[in-house]
């Protein structure tokens, strides 16, 4: 099993290229299954979530092609199947989103129920509220969800909670139902706004996404089209974390500053300097890091797939600082693995009160999940002396090339697979 080795202590400098998003990536490639005709999708990136994604599109019939890396060519005009259980596909959470595109197009999905990281109870009751809203009879058997319609009608849908999966899905299914489907409470977040342009760009008629209310007027068909995914706010902030972790000067570039005016607020008020151009930003860390309280919210809120980078950062903070996790309940299991790194964190309930320490060090570790994995590692980079991180491939869930891109920055990062390669690694750096 490949881990990461570190030695950390290593200021990160240098530019980096941000990929596109995996959230906005995901829902577009099962959308591309709503129309007969060919999509081409460029900025996918090459992550696992998305090749089981792709692997489930194969399995149910749709011709998946890469042109290159990052591009990849789709034609659902053979669907053979309209149930997606493999093995693969229940690990993904957003394995929801073939519900929401089999039941638009063919009024009829079989899906496994989805998996994904483990950071809490992760219900999906509102995204069945939104199918039997539009007219489908939902059940959930065998550990698949079904759901069938003879036609899916237009409907408006409060939605209870601001959720992320459930908006997209309703989106994906209205766009091909009959009449006004109207979502009120919608997420707001950017890759719900991709998602749209997106079935926009194949004929679709959304308007209002990016506010909270969404209105869907159903067409009767989609077309073939071309589309380029937004970048990856998530991988830009953590690597924007990276650098204030790390006293570094690292440039996130091919990115959009908007999406991540809730993270560059922080690092600002944390003592960081930020500097915004078009398409990058730029994020200096030269002072010592201040304290600071935090709540993740929907977006424009502080993201809660950034909880863990900025604790990372605020545990080396001077002064003691609040972290509020307010949109998954288990998301502080990284704490116990970064209080082994020297972090004095204390978690009661959805809070971590937070005492800010000199410095970590390095320390056997293990990823709990995608973005936990990734903040440990930026730990790891600024500890004093060695860190092993076991289970790095929930990081490879999400984040391409996760290693070459640190170490292009400067950072003494490898994979290894034994205890020999580890103390090579080690007289190597040491
Ligand atoms: C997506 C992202 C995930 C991110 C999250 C919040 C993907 C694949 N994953 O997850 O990285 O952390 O948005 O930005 O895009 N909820 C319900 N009922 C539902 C659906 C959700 O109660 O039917 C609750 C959840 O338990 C959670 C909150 O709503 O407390 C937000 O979840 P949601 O926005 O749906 O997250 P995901 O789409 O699963």
């Amino acid at each position: 099993m490949e881990q990461y080795a570190i030695k950390g202590g290593n200021p990160l400098v240098g530019d980096v290229e941000i990929g596109g998003a995996k959230n906005a990536a995901l829902p577009i490639l099962a959308a591309s299954a709503m129309t007969d005709e060919t999509v081409y999708i460029d900025n996918v990136p090459d992550v696992r979530d998305i090749n089981v994604m792709l692997e489930a599109l194969q399995n149910i019939g749709v011709a998946v092609k890469h042109s290159d890396r990052h591009k990849v060519i789709l034609n659902a005009g053979n669907i053979h199947s309209l149930v997606a259980e493999n093995e693969a596909i229940k690990k993904i959470r957003a394995s929801y989103y073939l519900m929401g595109a089999l039941l638009g197009k063919y009024k009829s999905a079989e899906v496994a129920l989805p998996g994904g990281c483990d950071i809490g109870c992760r219900a999906i009751d509102q995204h069945i509220k939104g199918f039997r809203a539009l007219g489908a009879r939902v059940v959930i058997e065998h550990g698949l969800i079904k759901a069938k319609a003879e036609r899916l009608t237009g409907s408006h849908i409060y939605m209870d909670v601001v959720s992320v999966g459930a908006t997209i899905n309703i989106m994906m299914a209205a766009a091909l139902a009959d009449g006004l489907t109207i979502i009120e409470n919608s997420a707001k977040e950017p890759h719900v706004v991709d998602v749209a342009n997106f079935l926009n760009s194949m004929g679709a008629n959304i308007k209002g996404a990016g506010t909270d209310v969404i209105r869907i007027k159903g067409v009767n068909r989609l077309h073939g089209s071309e589309y380029t995914i937004i970048p990856d706010q998530i991988e830009a902030g953590t690597f924007m974390f990276a650098a204030a972790v790390t006293k570094g000067d690292v440039t996130v570039k091919n990115i959009i500053p908007k999406h991540l005016e809730s993270i560059t607020a922080k690092l600002l008020e944390i003592g960081c300097e930020v500097k915004e151009a078009e398409d990058c930003i730029r994020v200096v860390s030269s002072k010592p890091l201040r304290h600071t309280h935090v709540k993740t919210l929907p977006y424009p809120g502080f993201p809660t797939d950034m909880q863990p980078q900025i604790t990372v950062a605020l545990a080396l903070s001077t002064g003691t600082s609040i972290v509020t996790e307010s949109i998954f309940e288990n998301r502080f299991k990284y704490v116990d693995e970064l209080t082994r790194m020297g972090a004095s964190i204390k978690v009661e309930g959805n809070t971590a009160i937070i005492d800010g320490v000199g410095r970590y060090t390095g320390a056997s570790i293990s990823a709990p999940d995608l973005r936990a994995g990734a903040a440990l590692v930026i730990a790891a980079l600024s500890a004093e002396g060695f860190t092993l991180v076991d289970d790095i491939r929930y990081i490879e869930r999400g984040y391409e090339d996760f290693h070459l891109k640190l170490q292009n920055l400067g950072a003494h990062i490898e994979l290894v697979e034994t205890e020999k390669d580890f103390q090579k690694f080690k007289l190597r750096v040491g």
